[in-house]
């Protein structure tokens, strides 16, 4: 990608003209020279908060976009008109989508919703996405050839859209191509102002200090990352990358939506920090003046986080061999505990030997036979997925590892068309007193999934419902390739509804641990509420295979639905075990599951996926004949998870 900001000087001044005023009156605006001939890569996040990436819909045959305010008349009257075209050319496959660089996402939902808009509405928090479609007012229209490299084949009024969607299906070149929009108030884009700012913007003292802070963890010597960025040429040569990377929203990888939230070890660019990158790569990348610093820091990554140095016990796992091609079953090894008697841990680091083909560890603490029942409760003892971070307890609190007995790690392998041999290592940080809470863990999961062949959308929910107070430590969500976004709400008992967590956009190479920066209390009798979106169309570039329905399986072309928590209980302490806790929040688990509208019973076609089979027992289970299954019939009817699927042991405890 070239230049993304191709502002006119004529551009550049009614920018400036009303860049005090959000909207200012209709005005003069030549918007043609501003619009770029391709449509670069972006994504942005809708209104309902899912993520859209315009290069994903490289087969879609038209994209039509419509900058939208809020309130305003032009954009009201031009989404009405969208709307028909959008019937009128649904055959046919058109995308239509509006694009709000103005207003909040909460005031655009609200204008979405009541002016009943038919698209999707993305929202363009950094205008960024407008300054590169050279966006001047409301109810412009772009019309993006996907087959023709993105080619912005149309730009101006709604009035003559239909005639350039129907050149784009033909494939001919649309006879006006750019029309003078007039109509509508102009959006202010403060930033087209200020060209001479950002190619002046300092390499040295700006830009290298956000790559040193949000990118060198990985991209350094010896890190995970394919290249280090230690030198102003590298970052210079690699600029137009970077800008897609980020405009995608690729890179950095941490994707929780900032609105909801906030989370320890936020990889994130501030918003601040985003625009700064992208103006002065479009500004050329000027080297400027003052010392390369990203040179004068350059590191090699360490051997284990430098967060937490060297851990107090590392454990070496067995080599393996994985081979060039096929499936490999789940490996399980086991080592002797290596700690001596009862132990608290603070933090579990794992490292991978080989990443290409690790794809997860899972782990738990399992007791010698014939002894009799630990003090301390057992559990996970590290678990490790693509883009993991190092596992740490909250303070105050310690994953308990009770003495002797063996550590059992299932390990699960990938190949890759290239043999590799793994050794992978577990760095464990102890505590060296015993904390005064435990750390534990629980997973919301839907095991009767099933996502239909081909449906680019599909959405499922599970819920768990706390049967006491807890503090949530930590929220992991995990699904396989086809996962495409994910949220996780509580809903508490007298009805009130809050996010917790969303990522728009899910992606499997990079699975973490979000932990809120302080634990979040959760009432007794709330609904932890999990809902997952999958993609199993095409178009999602990781789909295994988009032409099969899609149930439970833990081999990745199979899919899970899967959100673990870590908590500990409020009246839980080292002193006061609570296990009677523990089981009674499994008491939701069947029903959590199944249960998709949530309104507390399985009606029978919530029966899917590995849970198909119970239909047949339905009649006979519903005993008092009301149509659905409450907790205790799908209890008297022995309906579980054991009876759907093999044993899931490990992933129950952790993942
Ligand atoms: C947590 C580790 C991590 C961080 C932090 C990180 N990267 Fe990456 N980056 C990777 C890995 C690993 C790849 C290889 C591709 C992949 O696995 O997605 C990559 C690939 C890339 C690429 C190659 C193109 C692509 O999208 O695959 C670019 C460009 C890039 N990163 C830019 C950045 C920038 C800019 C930052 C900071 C703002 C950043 N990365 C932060 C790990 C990281």
């Amino acid at each position: 990608m070239k230049s993304v900001l191709l502002t006119t000087a004529a551009a550049v001044v009614v920018a400036a003209a009303f860049a005090a005023s959000a909207i200012s009156a209709p005005a003069p605006a030549p918007t043609i020279a501003a619009v770029p001939e391709r449509a670069a890569n972006f994504q942005l996040t809708d209104t309902s908060r899912l993520a859209h990436e315009l290069h994903y819909f490289k087969e879609a045959p038209a994209i039509v976009l419509m900058s939208q305010v809020n309130g305003g008349k032009t954009s009201r009257e031009t989404a009405a008109q969208l709307a028909k075209l959008q019937a009128a050319y649904k055959a046919q496959g058109v995308l239509f989508y509006a694009i709000n660089s103005k207003d909040s996402r909460d005031a655009a939902a609200a204008e979405a919703k009541a002016q009943k808009f038919a698209f999707p509405v993305l929202m363009d928090e950094l205008q960024l996405v407008g300054e590169q479609l050279g966006i001047q007012r409301e109810g412009e229209i772009f019309v993006v050839a996907p087959k023709a490299g993105f080619k912005v084949a149309y730009h101006g009024t709604v009035a003559e859209t239909a005639k350039a969607i129907d050149a784009v299906l033909a494939g001919k070149p649309v006879a006006t191509p750019r029309i003078e929009v007039k109509a509508g108030n102009t959006i202010a884009f403060p930033e087209r102002a200020k060209k001479a700012q950002h190619a002046a913007i300092s390499y040295s003292t700006e830009v290298a200090p956000i790559i040193q802070e949000k990118c060198v963890a990985c991209h350094q010597e010896g890190g995970i990352a394919p290249f280090a960025m230690d030198s102003y040429e590298i970052v210079k040569s690699m600029a137009p990358m970077i800008l897609e990377s980020v405009m995608s929203e690729r890179m950095p990888p941490y994707f929780a939506d900032p609105h909801i939230g906030t989370f320890q070890n936020n990889h994130a660019l501030s918003a601040e920090q985003t625009k700064k990158l992208i103006h002065w790569i479009d500004a050329g990348a000027p080297r400027g003046s003052g010392q390369d610093t990203l040179k004068l820091n350059a590191s090699k990554a360490p051997d284990w986080p430098v967060s937490l140095g060297k851990p107090d016990v590392i454990v070496t796992l067995p080599s393996f061999d994985v081979p060039a091609s096929g499936t490999v079953a789940y490996q399980n090894m086991r080592v002797d505990n290596p700690f001596k008697g009862d132990t608290w841990l603070k933090a579990i680091a794992i490292k991978p030997g080989e990443r290409t083909v690790l794809h997860h560890v899972t782990s738990n603490h399992s007791p010698d036979r014939g002894t009799k029942p630990a003090k301390i409760p057992g559990g996970s003892v590290g678990s490790y997925t693509p883009g993991a971070e190092p596992q740490v307890i909250a303070t105050g609190a310690g994953a308990p590892v009770p003495a002797g007995g063996k550590l059992s790690f299932s390990m699960h392998y990938t190949t890759t068309g290239k043999a590799a041999t793994d050794q992978t290592q577990i760095g464990y940080y102890t505590l060296k007193a015993p904390p005064e809470f435990i750390k534990r863990s629980t997973v919301i999961s839907d095991f009767a999934l099933k996502i239909p062949k081909g449906e680019a959308r599909h959405k499922e929910i599970a819920y768990l419902e706390f049967p006491a107070d807890a503090y949530i430590y930590t929220l992991y969500p995990h699904a396989h390739y086809r996962g495409w976004s994910v949220e996780l709400k509580q809903k508490t008992a007298d009805g009130k509804e809050s996010m917790l967590l969303a990522l728009p956009k899910y992606d499997f190479n990079w699975q973490r641990d979000y932990d809120p920066i302080e634990p979040i209390l959760i009432k007794r009798g709330t609904k932890l509420i999990a809902s997952w979106i999958y993609d199993n169309s095409t178009n999602n570039k990781a789909n295994p295979d988009p032409k099969i329905d899609v149930t439970w399986g833990e081999q990745s072309w199979q899919e899970m639905m899967y959100f673990r928590v870590n908590y500990r209980w409020a009246d839980e302490t080292v002193d006061n075990v609570r296990n009677d806790l523990q089981d009674k929040l499994m008491d939701s688990r069947t029903i959590g599951a199944l249960d998709n509208n949530a309104d507390n019973k399985v009606q029978i076609d919530e029966l899917t996926g590995t849970m198909a089979s119970v239909r047949t027992r339905f009649k006979d289970l519903d005993t008092n004949a009301d149509g659905g299954l409450d907790k205790a019939e799908l209890a008297a009817g022995n309906v579980s998870r054991a009876s759907a699927t093999r044993d899931l042991k490990d992933a129950d405890i952790d993942l």
